[in-house]
């Protein structure tokens, strides 16, 4: 009887030891499409490596960059389907899912980023976080790149400069209406595919961050850069909802308290870079950096500025007010 009694708890004892083992870590799939020496790649690895020393063995981070697992077209369809779980994209390229979130795109609209920083921070910015949730998806945070810059094949000092070329842009109506403004040809392309296009010329210019000027080189492609700062590139920190949801609620908070001390040091790397970036571009000579007068950036200021009325409704005249009202602060 003794014999049998132990036969029957060994076997018991085994049976249970599959179930006994460590559950499997969840498993985070950061997708983004820059390099990892740029604020947003920087921030994606400094919220993998907090996750890894508070939450290690229970979540684990993984980041894939430079768009190696999806580019910013497709990572909002796979992030629905539960394919990847963390992105953050440009706030240019939320157009399918929202409209709210082309404020970002309107030109001259934020003096500098700090501004940007006030917007996102007051209580209609943070609204805009749940804008997407009927469509599932849910942003956890804003990150900052920086200023857009203007380059080209050619001299750009008023808007004239640019007509009848053809400038890449990312998937934005609003962005579609800017170069429309002045006579010059936008094309919706997705970064991955930026300096091919501006190297065999079969664009003649884009717009973008310092940082991304000089970490994707193109700067070694497009003779001139205009330091305009007519808009901004910052990003969503985005999710699924139902991918949130399903987190168990101590998890959820210790990811969103690891990602805002993240945010914190993009942001951090995100100012130093737009000032260190312009310094290695100009120090490289490839590119002529130019600089505007007083005159020629009210020109710019008054051709584009007449896209702000056309995207109103969609985007609502209290929020525009908002984002201006954000100039004011010091
Ligand atoms: C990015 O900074 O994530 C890409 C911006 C772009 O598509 O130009």
């Amino acid at each position: 009887m003794r014999i049998l009694t132990a036969g029957v708890a060994l076997a018991a004892l085994l049976l249970a030891a599959p179930l006994a083992k460590a559950a499997d870590p969840i498993v985070i799939k950061f997708s983004h499409v820059v390099a990892e020496n740029t604020p947003k790649g920087q921030m994606a690895n400094k919220f993998r490596d907090l996750v890894d020393q508070r939450l290690g063995g229970k979540v684990k981070v993984e980041v894939f960059p430079n768009s190696q697992l999806y580019g910013d077209n497709k990572v909002l369809e796979a992030m629905l389907l539960g394919d990847v779980h963390l992105a953050a994209p440009s706030l240019s390229k939320f157009g399918k899912y929202t409209k709210k979130l082309q404020i970002f795109d309107l030109p001259f609209l934020f003096k500098d980023i700090d501004a940007v920083d006030r917007f996102q921070k007051s209580p209609a910015g943070k609204s805009l976080l749940k804008s997407m949730e009927r469509r599932g998806l849910i942003g956890l945070g804003y990150l900052h790149n920086g200023t857009k810059q203007l380059s080209a094949s050619k001299p750009l000092r008023v808007p004239g400069d640019a007509a009848g070329l053809k400038f890449r842009i990312q998937a934005s109506h609003v962005l579609a209406a800017q170069f429309e403004a002045i006579n010059a040809t936008p094309l919706k392309k997705p970064f991955s595919e930026v300096f091919t296009l501006l190297q065999t010329k079969a664009i003649d210019g884009q717009e973008n961050t310092w940082s991304n000027i000089y970490s994707k080189k193109f700067f070694e492609v497009q003779e001139y850069i205009t330091e305009s700062n007519h808009g901004v590139i910052d990003y969503l920190i985005v999710t699924s909802t139902e991918f949130w949801k399903s987190l168990p609620s101590d998890v959820r908070a210790q990811i969103q308290e690891a990602m805002d001390e993240a945010v914190a040091f993009g942001n951090q790397v995100a100012l130093q870079k737009a000032i260190n970036d312009k310094k290695r571009i100009a120090e490289s000579g490839r590119s002529k950096i130019l600089q505007l007068t007083d005159a020629e950036r009210q020109e710019w200021i008054k051709a584009m500025r007449p896209v702000w009325s056309k995207f109103e409704d969609e985007v609502g005249k209290e929020m525009i007010e908002a984002a201006v009202a954000s100039n004011a602060g010091s």
